[in-house]
């Protein structure tokens, strides 16, 4: 089992040798000659929504070209990365588990080789600006979708029902799993059984959090990680292998979109600055689509460049530094681009306990020194290695005064010897949202921030807060630690959950939403579509990496859908 997925990606460079085939071998070749060849399909942004669809895409049309332009590096030794794991050469620090902590110990040129994976023009958020996006720098937990995540908010045509077959699709490739170890073993436990414990003695029941997807309250569980053959997976493993055997899909790194261009409600291409700072034009053939999926912060930046969006954040690039061109001023179409975005806000919680275990020191295995757990990882796939960060997830829910129910993940880790951090995650049912634009200067960032704004976000928070702090501090000697001591101070704390959703929302009304229900169009283009997690019409349960699989499935499946049924 161990080495599959290098051996698929070794089988399809193999068979990518000939000139006619443009995956690997390709990836570098200058954009330039494309000027007067278009591309059927060309799909903007190499994160797990743009691979899923250029993948199905690639699949499914019989005789179109599939291009995948994505901004950034690729990240793992197949796609092009030089910087490993000091201890072996095929490995990079993103393909470990057991080092996904530690990407920010690595040194990248002058950066850290976490920062160097952040996009520079959003400088207060996180957007991953490198091949695999957001899942090449996050911490792999995955857990699949409950139904009410759809069933609440979304319009019509995107309720469990109708995505369910497209999750089938997802994780008969990419499963995730919660027991990584190849032994079949879960190593370092302690903290898990500590806080197990303790969530049995206040009335909380353990759960496989896959197979038993829809309970969310009072449950604690294993992490689901986004992890296969003992290495980080997501769609660069699971999807793009399958596209690279096909000789009509290739894809570009180091290749910045800046915007759409257009003829009025038509795109007939993109514009494309490369690694050296070049610009350059791809063309789209007759008949053919652009398929925006640049992440949370990007498709937005991209749809103001090119004139669709709020008039403020048109205007704004007209006025600014960035030497983008917009379209003619008659053809801005007016949209609310940006003016929906939520995310999960997180509540911090540091418990010491009496309890005797301690956490992995993973300066241990960048400095090669762990030779027992490097080995049991290299030999067999084993070992602590091949775990995620996490050692384990819960969920509970409250219902505050304006009768809605409202989700909690918490997200729990050792942190040293007995002391164990939660990061606690309001997710769904929240109902706060907030907005973003671009400066003059091209960065992006929020307007206004979505967290805690409503009075019904707050007080389910507080409840959470609250009953947190009440049944841990009078525990077994359990005492709550690093200041995170009282409830208005973990309140007053909270950070951003980097799950950001909803910039270029799904709907039924061009008012209200950016995409529509039926073929994820921009509302106002005839070929324009999105399929990343900025279509998201709600904020999910838990991380938002499963999710944003799911929904890239069900979008493409309603443009090759479209697609076909014009023929
Ligand atoms: C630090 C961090 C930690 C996280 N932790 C978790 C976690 O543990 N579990 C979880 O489920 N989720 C986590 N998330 C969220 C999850 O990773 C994202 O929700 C998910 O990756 C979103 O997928 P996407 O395809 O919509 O966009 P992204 O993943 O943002 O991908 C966007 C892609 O587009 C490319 N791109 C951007 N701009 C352009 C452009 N102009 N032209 C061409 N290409 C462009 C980027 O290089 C990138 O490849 C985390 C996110 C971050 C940032
Ligand atoms: C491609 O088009 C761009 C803009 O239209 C132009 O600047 C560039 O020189 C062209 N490249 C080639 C190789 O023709
Ligand atoms: C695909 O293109 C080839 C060569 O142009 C042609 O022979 C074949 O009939 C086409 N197939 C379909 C399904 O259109
Ligand atoms: C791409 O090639 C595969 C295999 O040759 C074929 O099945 C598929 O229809 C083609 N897709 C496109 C978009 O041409
Ligand atoms: C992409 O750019 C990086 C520098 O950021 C470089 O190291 C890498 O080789 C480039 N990759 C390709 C395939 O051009
Ligand atoms: C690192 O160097 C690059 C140019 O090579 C520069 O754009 C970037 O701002 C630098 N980053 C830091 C953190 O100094
Ligand atoms: C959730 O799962 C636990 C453990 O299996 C079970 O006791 C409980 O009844 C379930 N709750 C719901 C709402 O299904
Ligand atoms: C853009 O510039 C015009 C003219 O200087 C000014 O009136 C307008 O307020 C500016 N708008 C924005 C959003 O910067
Ligand atoms: C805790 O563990 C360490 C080694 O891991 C051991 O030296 C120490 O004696 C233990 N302390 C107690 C109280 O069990
Ligand atoms: C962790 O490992 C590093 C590198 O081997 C070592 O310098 C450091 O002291 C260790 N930290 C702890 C808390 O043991
Ligand atoms: C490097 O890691 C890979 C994957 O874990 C393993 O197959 C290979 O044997 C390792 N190389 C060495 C020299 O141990
Ligand atoms: C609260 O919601 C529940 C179920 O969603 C409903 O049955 C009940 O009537 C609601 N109560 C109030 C006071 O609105
Ligand atoms: C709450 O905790 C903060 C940080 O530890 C502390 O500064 C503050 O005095 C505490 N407030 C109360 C009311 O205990």
């Amino acid at each position: 089992m161990r080495g599959f997925f290098t051996s698929t990606l070794a089988a399809a460079a193999l068979s990518c040798a000939s000139a006619t085939c443009s995956g690997f071998k390709d990836r570098t070749a200058s954009l330039g000659s494309s000027n007067s060849t278009g591309y059927d399909y060309i799909v903007v942004g190499g994160g797990p929504s743009g691979i899923i669809a250029a993948t199905r895409l690639a699949q499914s049309l019989s005789n179109k070209t599939v291009l995948l332009l994505s901004r950034g590096p690729g990240p793992t030794v197949n796609t092009g990365a030089s910087l490993t794991v000091g201890w072996n050469d095929s490995l990079t620090p993103i393909d470990v588990p057991g080092l996904s902590t530690a990407v920010a110990l690595y040194e990248r040129g002058n950066e850290t080789l976490f920062s160097s994976y952040l996009c520079p023009d959003a400088p207060n958020v996180y957007a991953a600006c490198v091949l695999g996006g957001g899942a090449t720098v996050n911490y792999m937990v995955f857990p699949h979708p409950p139904n009410h995540d759809f069933d609440d908010k979304w319009p019509t045509g995107w309720k469990w029902d109708d995505v369910s077959e497209a999750a089938d699709r997802v994780w008969s490739l990419n499963p995730g799993t919660s027991l990584p170890s190849e032994d079949g073993k879960r190593y370092d436990q302690g903290m898990y059984t500590t806080v197990s414990k303790f969530l049995d003695a206040q009335g909380w029941s353990a759960v496989d959090s896959s197979e038993d997807r829809n309970n969310k309250t009072k449950v604690y569980s294993y992490p689901n990680w986004d992890i296969g053959n003992a290495e980080r997976v997501g769609p660069l493993r699971t999807y793009l292998p399958l596209a690279e055997q096909l000789d009509n899909f290739s894809y570009r790194v180091n290749s910045t979109v800046r915007r759409v261009l257009r003829d009025g409600s038509h795109s007939t291409g993109v514009e494309v600055e490369n690694e050296a700072g070049a610009i350059e034009t791809v063309s789209l053939n007759k008949g053919g689509k652009v398929i925006l999926a640049a992440g949370p912060w990007n498709t937005p930046k991209i749809l103001f460049n090119s004139g669709i969006g709020p008039l403020e954040q048109i205007q704004t690039v007209a006025n600014g530094t960035t030497g983008v061109a917009l379209p003619p001023q008659k053809d801005w179409i007016e949209s609310p681009v940006g003016q929906a975005i939520k995310d999960h806000p997180i509540f911090t919680f540091y418990v010491q306990t009496p309890d005797n275990w301690t956490s992995y020191n993973v300066s241990t295995t960048v400095d090669g020194s762990d030779v027992d757990d490097i080995n049991l990882y290299e030999q067999e796939g084993s070992g602590v290695l091949s775990q995620g960060y996490h050692r384990m997830i819960f969920w509970t829910s409250n219902v505050a005064s304006d009768n809605i129910t409202r989700y909690y993940q918490g997200s729990v880790s050792p942190q040293g010897q007995g002391l164990f951090l939660i990061k606690g995650y309001l997710t769904h049912g929240a109902t706060s949202s907030g907005t973003m634009g671009i400066s003059a200067n091209g960065d992006v960032d929020y307007v206004q921030k979505p967290y805690l704004r409503d009075a019904g976000d707050q007080e389910g928070a507080t409840l959470f807060v609250e009953e947190m702090l009440e049944g841990m501090s009078s525990y077994n000697g359990w005492e709550l630690t690093e200041g995170y001591t009282n409830v208005s101070y973990i309140l007053s704390t909270y950070t951003q959950g980097d799950h950001y959703v909803g910039t270029a929302n799904v709907g039924t009304d061009p008012s209200t939403s950016v995409v529509s229900a039926d073929e994820v169009k921009v509302w106002g283009m005839d070929n324009l579509h999105i399929v990343d997690s900025s279509i998201h019409a709600d904020l999910p349960t838990g991380n938002t990496q499963a999710i944003t699989m799911v929904v890239a499935e069900k979008a493409v499946e309603k443009i090759i859908e479209a697609v076909k049924k014009a023929f």
